[in-house]
């Protein structure tokens, strides 16, 4: 059990690393002056090579969640509510992933209205979804 709570740790923080990158790509894309298309181009291949790379690791990352869960029990039930809860911020973080690509097929398009500034924000929610998954899991509050 503790190999695969490792292994789920690491592609954990693998997934978010692509997450929290990702839109840190669209604050550049959101700031690149329209002339610029040679840096516009150079922007979107890393966005989308990060993109794939970010939903690969995605599938084992919740594949060894749920071994622990489903598999080991761990969780599982009623009187379980920190790992309801944190299913909950799961389902956010695989919404937050999705809009991702939503908002890399606007740059993609030249569909983009956001600013740099929305960016930056748009790129501090994942940091408060794992810092709220990690304390469900390792303090279990309830
Ligand atoms: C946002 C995505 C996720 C994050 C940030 C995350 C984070 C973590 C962390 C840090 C641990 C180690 C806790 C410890 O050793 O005390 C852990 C364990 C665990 N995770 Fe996840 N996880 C995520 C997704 C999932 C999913 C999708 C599931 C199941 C469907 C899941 C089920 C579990 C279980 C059952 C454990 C073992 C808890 C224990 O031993 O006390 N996780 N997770």
């Amino acid at each position: 059990m503790l190999w695969i709570k490792s292994l789920h740790i690491v592609f954990v923080a693998s997934w978010f690393a692509g997450l929290f990158y990702l839109p840190r790509i669209f604050v550049n894309l959101a700031m690149v002056p329209q002339e610029s298309v040679a840096e516009r181009e150079r922007l979107l291949l890393m966005a989308r090579k990060l993109l794939r790379f970010t939903t690969v690791i995605a599938v084992p990352a919740l594949a060894l969640g749920v071994w622990l869960w489903a598999g080991y029990g761990i969780g599982w039930g009623p009187g379980n509510g920190w790992m309801h809860a944190k299913l909950a911020v799961v389902l956010l973080v695989l919404g937050y992933h999705h809009s991702c690509g939503v908002v890399l097929r606007k740059f993609v398009a030249h569909r983009n209205t956001r600013s740099h500034v929305w960016y930056r924000w748009f790129n501090e929610a994942p940091v408060l979804m794992l810092l709220v998954a990690v304390i469900l899991v390792v303090v279990k509050p309830f």
